[in-house]
């Protein structure tokens, strides 16, 4: 089984969550997994970019993404990871769902989020793949930053499981 981890990250904590969610999946004998940081041409730094990210969210703005390295079509399973702005999802996971729809079969979504608005993610997610996730995993940025807030490691742990019994066995399909 080969599984593709894509992600965006302003501030560290979904890439950290992804990388997890990586390595749990890379554990089980069999399963290959490739991590993959997805680039906003549009800078997100510092205070002006923390407004044009609140603004775009909030918006539904589209932005450009670099271009993306990864076969993405060639993967049993494409995890996307995005923080939540504005109660739904980033607009370069968005660009990424949107770009490779056509090659999304099977996904699964990851957010990571102050408080709330992993719903909103998911649902503008699964509309712009064109598909339902077979899992989801949300986790508070704070037990994500920490060592193990509110035992976010088994959290991962277990959505690693979920990924693999949901038709993804290590054996293959
Ligand atoms: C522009 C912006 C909007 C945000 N909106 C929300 C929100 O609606 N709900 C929420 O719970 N957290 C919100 N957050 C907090 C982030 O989702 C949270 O800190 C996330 O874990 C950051 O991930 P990152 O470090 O990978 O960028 C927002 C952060 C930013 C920068």
């Amino acid at each position: 089984m080969r599984a593709l981890v894509v992600y965006y990250s302003r501030s560290g904590v979904t890439r950290k969550a992804c990388e997890a969610v990586a390595a749990a999946l890379a554990k089980h004998e069999g399963v290959e997994a490739v991590v993959e940081e997805l680039i906003d041409r549009t800078d997100r730094a510092g205070m002006t970019g923390w407004l044009s990210a609140g603004r775009d969210a909030t918006l539904k703005r589209e932005t450009e993404i670099e271009p993306v390295q990864a076969d993405v079509g060639s993967f049993d399973l494409v995890v996307i990871g995005t923080p939540v702005w504005a109660f739904t999802c980033t607009p370069a996971a968005r660009a990424f769902c949107e770009q490779f729809a056509d090659d999304l079969e099977r996904v699964a979504f990851v957010a990571t989020m102050g408080g709330s608005g992993d719903r909103g993610a998911y649902e503008l997610m699964e509309r712009s793949c064109g598909t339902p996730p077979i899992a989801t995993l949300s986790l508070i940025d704070r037990h994500v930053r920490g060592e193990d807030g509110d035992g976010y490691v088994a959290k991962v742990e277990a959505f690693a499981q979920e990924l693999l019994g949901a038709g993804g066995s290590a054996s293959g399909h």
